[in-house]
């Protein structure tokens, strides 16, 4: 095959081959198990088998061999796995790295991942996941950016950097999938497998934008959402899958269909066989049949009764062919990184435990408990998790070596050796008396991996029975308590945010756990993760997000008649870009480049002074400290409701104490569209940008800036 085009070896294929190309079995299929060698293996050897899902390591190399010494072609097979926030090492789940708003950190924790799955043979990851979610009910918020557009479509950016650099032929590389296309977040009750109705205007300005820019970033795969979009299952949707995916944005990749998702068509009552469910799926534009087996099945038979054409086989199994093409599985059909030299493995320990100390968000710390000083005696460490390996991996990193986790313990032991450290389970009365006796008590409350994720749904996302409890015990004693928030997204806990702790959301942290926890309750490091999502207060608010449009009645306190709740404010426990630190900043400074809006052909510079102030805690005040500045845009045009804010830009600057620096953001020149939905900005009635530390602007008078460029819009 080596020197042949993918259009060569296309044209020496039968239609089965074709087909084949087009069908991805799971490991049951293909791998021998107690009841004898499966029935797939007789279709690998045929050639009837294009990708395979969830095998590495020897056992890929086994059906590899399989594919390419008996197969009449010899095509190879493509090794698929979800590699969503690492393989053997663990890096932070998405949700919490989306918090360090680092693109750097981003993309080296991608393409650690790419690289150790790499040397297992995997060639192709499920993963990024950027859909927009403002639902925390839902489980597979932890997966993607969060609320926001345009981090979501920043974060995708940097993973598909980062997994696929910029020759998927390099063996340290994976192929990308970006997932789930489109909407997913926006399933009704937050609830799985269920279905959206969105907007044109939600579709263009929230879902799609971040898709469009895994496209442009050269993603190598797509995967359609499991829910139906206001009637039309999306493994149906032709009017995305190929009127905007392919023909409007031009994506040249591979499709690849949700697990099952073709056969699913039928529970949905889209399709009432197993024939019309392949031919509805193949039509609506997905290449790749993820385990169904209905193309397997009954795409030949399709074609034989016109129900698709052979036209479009062809198209697909060429994507399909181009996708390993560009591995270089044809010449190099066994494809594997070299294993890592100790210093790369090192490396791989330094980006998760870097990951991980910069998602941590603290969100509160009334008494002023962190950093906590570095000569203590005694310390307690308390709750299920503070020993939980596996846990610590969050969600979707089941290969994640649990034996080489650095739980919480493990970490606060390292970081104070002198210290008598108690660890302690769940018991209400031994916590009690832990953190009596310690005087400090590291209370690690939340989720456990298995609460989030994929078929993780909570009608109540809270703490978990009992740990309500447990905290009231612990507090009790008088201890200095500092709480370690495990979770796969925001835990309406409005007494837990009442209460006299601090409070530190660790997320899902990865390999990394202990050490970098240890880093910022020891002030060895300043906590920088900021909130990609709103925090809810209750269920009640949810959906949750700051970009909420403008009403004809703004919420005002002690009028029944405006915009809010009559039992809860309007504003979330805490907003979006939230997140304190050790440091304190102080921004001044603003200038602008241009007095108004720019014009379709003008950039606009706006940049800022971010000064640290000397001096701060004597744990936290020599150690960099990170500060985010969030670029907000609020913008009116004539004849339309805009949100409030929207996130144009951030970016981030470590300083040292008493040091300044001048940071500045480029705007593109039509950095006012939104997909098109905004008219040209000539015709904005009012345009205000806002640098500002969170999307509650006036929370932080010394960290917000504010300048009107046109306006106001009249009476
Ligand atoms: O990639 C995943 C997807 O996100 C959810 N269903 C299963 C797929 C393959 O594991």
């Amino acid at each position: 095959l080596a020197g042949l085009t993918p259009q060569d070896i296309l044209a020496r294929m039968t239609l089965d081959e074709k087909i084949g190309q087009l069908h991805m079995v799971s490991a049951d299929a293909v791998i021998t198990g107690p009841s004898g060698p499966p029935d797939g293996l007789r279709d690998l050897d045929q050639g009837r088998i294009g990708s395979v899902l969830n095998v590495w390591g020897d056992e890929a190399a086994g059906l590899q061999r399989i594919a390419v010494e008996q197969s009449r072609l010899g095509l190879p097979l493509l090794f698929c796995l979800d590699v969503v926030h690492g393989f053997r090492t663990v890096f932070p789940i998405p949700l919490g790295e989306a918090a360090s708003f680092s693109d750097e950190i981003w993309r080296d924790t991608a393409e650690a991942a790419a690289r150790e799955a790499a040397e297992a043979g995997v060639s192709l990851t499920f993963a990024p996941m950027a859909d927009v979610s403002r639902d925390p009910r839902w489980g597979r918020i932890c997966e993607g950016g969060g609320e926001d557009p345009l981090v979501n479509a920043r974060m995708a950016r940097a993973k598909i950097a980062g997994f696929q650099g910029d020759d998927l032929r390099d063996e340290a590389r994976l192929a990308a999938t970006v997932k789930h296309f489109a909407a997913y977040g926006a399933g009704v009750g937050g609830r799985e497998y269920d279905s959206a109705d969105v907007s044109d205007y939600a579709m263009a300005a929230d879902y799609l934008p971040p898709f469009r820019a895994a496209v442009e970033a050269g993603v190598a795969a797509l995967m359609p959402a499991f829910l139906d979009i206001a009637g039309v299952p999306m493994t149906a949707n032709r009017a995305l899958l190929t009127n905007v995916l392919r023909e409007a944005w031009g994506f040249g990749g591979v499709t690849i269909t949700d697990y099952n998702a073709v056969a699913e068509l039928i529970a949905h009552g889209a399709a009432d066989s197993g024939l019309a469910a392949a031919a509805l799926a193949f039509n609506a534009g997905n290449d790749v049949d993820m385990v169904s087996g209905l193309y397997h099945r009954h795409l030949a038979e399709a074609a034989a009764q016109g129900l698709v054409t052979l036209a479009d086989i062809d198209a697909a199994a060429l994507r399909v062919l181009r996708l390993k093409q560009a591995l270089g599985l044809f010449e190099n059909p066994y494809r594997a990184c070299p294993p890592a030299t100790p210093a790369q493995i090192a490396a791989r320990r330094g980006a998760a435990r870097r990951a991980a100390r910069e998602s941590l968000t603290l969100l509160r710390d009334p008494q002023g408990a962190l950093p906590l000083p570095r000569q203590l005696d005694r310390i307690a460490v308390i709750g299920a998790l503070a020993g939980a390996a596996a846990d610590m991996r969050g969600a979707w990193a089941e290969t994640g070596d649990v034996s080489a986790i650095v739980t919480i313990a493990d970490g606060v032991r390292a970081a104070w050796p002198q210290a008598g450290v108690s660890v302690c389970g769940d018991d209400p009365a031994e916590a009690a008396a832990a953190a009596r006796a310690a005087g400090v008590a590291i209370l690690c409350l939340g989720e456990t991996a298995a609460m989030s994720g994929e078929a993780a749904a909570r009608a109540n996302p809270a703490l978990p029975d009992g740990q309500q409890a447990l905290l009231e015990a612990v507090l009790a004693t008088g201890a200095r308590v500092i709480v370690l928030l495990s979770c796969g997204r925001p835990l309406a806990a409005p007494q837990l945010f009442a209460a006299d702790c601090a409070v530190l959301v660790i997320w899902g942290p990865g390999s990394e756990a202990g050490h970098a926890i240890a880093d910022v309750l020891s002030g060895a490091a300043s906590p920088s993760g900021r909130l990609p999502v709103s925090w809810p207060r209750a269920v009640g608010q949810i959906p949750v997000f700051y970009g909420r449009r403008a009403t004809g009645r703004p919420h005002e306190a002690g009028n029944r008649y405006s915009n809010g709740y009559a039992d809860l404010p309007l504003a979330p426990q805490f907003p979006f870009g939230h997140g304190l630190g050790y440091a304190t900043f102080v921004w001044s400074d603003l200038q602008v480049s241009a007095a108004n809006p720019p014009d379709r052909t003008s950039a606009l510079t706006i940049s800022l002074e971010v000064r640290r102030e000397a001096g701060g805690s004597p744990e936290g005040g020599d150690c960099a400290a990170i500060e985010t500045v969030f670029l907000f845009a609020s913008v009116r045009v004539p004849g339309r409701t805009r949100p409030l804010l929207l996130l144009r830009d951030f970016t981030r600057i470590a300083l040292r104490p008493g040091e300044t620096r001048r940071i500045s953001f480029s705007a593109s020149p039509d950095w006012l569209a939104q997909e098109g939905l905004i008219p040209a900005p000539e015709v904005v009635s009012f345009l205000e940008i806002i640098v500002a530390a969170s999307a509650e602007p006036e929370a932080d008078p010394a960290r917000c800036l504010r300048r009107v460029l046109t306006g106001p819009c009249g009476d």
